[in-house]
């Protein structure tokens, strides 16, 4: 299967490429009684499963952690993006991996010199509500909670503020999930520091997240109930220093993610990755043919990432004049991912919930998103005031300012001056949680799978047939689009 990219195609002869927007799904006879009926259960790789197929990009102004913490818990995954020094690019994976683990086992600290501007300043930065107070040796002297630091001034010393230890409730290391949350709610507190024989701090249990493993059933997880994440890695320079920290930080997947994917450079750092983490999950990419796919898929690639230039923020079509419209890139693509039983991303131009539909039924096991993903409250970046409303930035990659950003990381400023954007910059008005798109492209792929009779992802690639449309079809297709006034 694939033919896009066939070499061996007369020049002459021009294959025609679609996009979401010129095709529907046909319905058929469903024996689905209702949308809950149906399993949105997929791969993101070949190891990971999760339960709704949707990814939030590796873009810096999409995801950090906040956004893959809301993700996972959705029952999606994000990937961190890579625009980052490392050490930070780590920081961002440890906090989504500490944050429902109903035992944090390093919980942070805080030493008892240290003023209550400086601890609050610390809490903020990691993203908490208290710090355990512990002395050199990690020998817990007693907690600062958000209700001590508000009753204290400034300039005072933690330990004067800090709840001590001897009115602290605290557990043994091996506390059941029960017993924590007895103690936790019969004393009335939100944290639980675990202290072992010798006095010193071996972990913490919060209500919030106890609370999160009863609530979310969807969420993704690892093997220790972590929430799963993802962090993306380029293909040179100290791309394995980065993928190696990664992985020591226990992130879930590493992402390779460069424009063009199917190149030597990215099928030899696949391998390289491959080779030295055995047991890694490497998802490789951009990739738009079946050549493409399969080449990332023989040099290891747990899943292939498609999608060249259809993202809203890419200018790759109209600046290098390449790429091909997305639902063809998938349908070339799907027999190979069939073949290979590696999962497909479906990565870029997701506009509407039918899109999702639309992705998963050409063979995708997952899509990923940017733009309806950005200006959300958990999207990193600066917002931006004007004229009352609120906004925040989404940029390209590859655009000027982000590779600008990129360039200062690497130590290489003077690349920039011959710099081409193929991604372009701009502000989208702050728009909620993310929670609430992801429920509307839920609901949408839920909703397509019926229509087809799909009650599982497998069965929407089986039972999906597309028709082509015309303009006028796309134009009968978008409600309250101009049409004639019947008068
Ligand atoms: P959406 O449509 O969801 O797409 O905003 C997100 C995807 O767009 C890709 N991306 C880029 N492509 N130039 C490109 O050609 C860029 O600067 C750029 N930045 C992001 C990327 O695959 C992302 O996941």
């Amino acid at each position: 299967g694939g033919s896009l990219g066939a070499v061996d195609r007369p020049p002459h002869d021009i294959p025609i490429a679609l996009t979401y927007d010129d095709v529907s799904i046909v319905p058929r006879r469903s024996s689905v009684r209702s949308r809950r009926d149906v399993s949105t259960r997929t791969r993101f790789t070949r190891a990971v499963t999760i339960e709704i197929p949707l990814v939030s990009a590796n873009m810096d102004t999409v995801t950090t952690a906040p956004m893959a913490i809301a993700m996972a818990k959705l029952g999606g995954i994000g990937v961190i993006h890579r625009f980052l020094r490392v050490d930070e690019q780590v920081e961002e994976v440890t906090r989504v991996k500490r944050h429902t683990n109903y035992v944090i086992e390093q919980p942070y600290t805080i030493l008892p010199d240290t003023t209550i501007a400086a601890a609050e300043a610390e809490a903020r930065r990691r993203g908490v509500t208290g710090l355990v107070v512990t002395d050199g040796s990690r020998r817990v002297l007693g907690m600062l909670t958000a209700r001590d630091v508000r009753a204290a001034a400034p300039e005072a010393a933690v330990k004067e503020a800090m709840t001590p230890f001897d009115a602290l409730i605290t557990a043994r290391p091996g506390v059941g999930l029960d017993q924590a949350r007895a103690l936790l709610t019969g004393n009335r507190i939100e944290k639980l520091p675990l202290v072992d024989d010798d006095g010193r701090l071996a972990g913490l249990i919060t209500l919030k997240d106890l609370d999160a493993v009863r609530e979310l059933p969807l969420a993704s997880r690892d093997e220790r109930g972590r929430l799963r994440v993802g962090g993306a890695i380029g293909v040179r320079g100290g791309f394995m220093a980065r993928a190696e920290a990664l992985l020591r930080a226990d992130c879930d997947v590493l992402v390779l993610d460069i424009a063009h994917g199917h190149s030597d450079q990215a099928i030899a750092a696949v391998r390289e990755i491959k080779d030295a983490f055995p047991t890694s999950q490497v998802v490789a990419g951009n990739v738009a043919t079946a050549a493409g796919f399969r080449d990332l898929v023989d040099a290891g690639a747990d899943a292939v990432k498609v999608g060249i230039g259809p993202g809203f923020a890419c200018s790759t079509r109209v600046v290098a004049g390449v790429g091909i419209p997305q639902l063809s890139a998938l349908l070339d693509c799907a027999p190979a991912a069939r073949a290979t039983g590696v999962p497909m991303i479906a990565d870029g131009g997701i506009r509407r919930p039918g899109d999702v539909a639309k992705a998963i039924g050409a063979g995708a096991s997952t899509v990923m998103v940017g733009s309806l993903f950005a200006g959300r409250d958990e999207s990193p970046g600066d917002v931006v005031k004007r004229h009352g409303q609120t906004y925040k930035v989404y940029r390209g990659m590859a655009s000027r300012s982000a590779a600008a950003a990129r360039l200062a990381i690497e130590g290489r400023d003077d690349a920039l001056d011959q710099y081409v954007p193929e991604g372009e910059e701009m502000e989208f008005p702050l728009r909620g949680p993310v929670a609430d798109v992801v429920g509307e492209l839920v609901g949408g792929l839920r909703s397509g799978m019926s229509y087809v009779d799909a009650s599982t992802i497998e069965q929407m690639w089986e039972r999906c047939r597309f028709v082509r449309q015309t303009e006028s079809g796309r134009r009968e297709s978008h409600p309250g689009s101009p049409r004639e006034d019947p008068g």
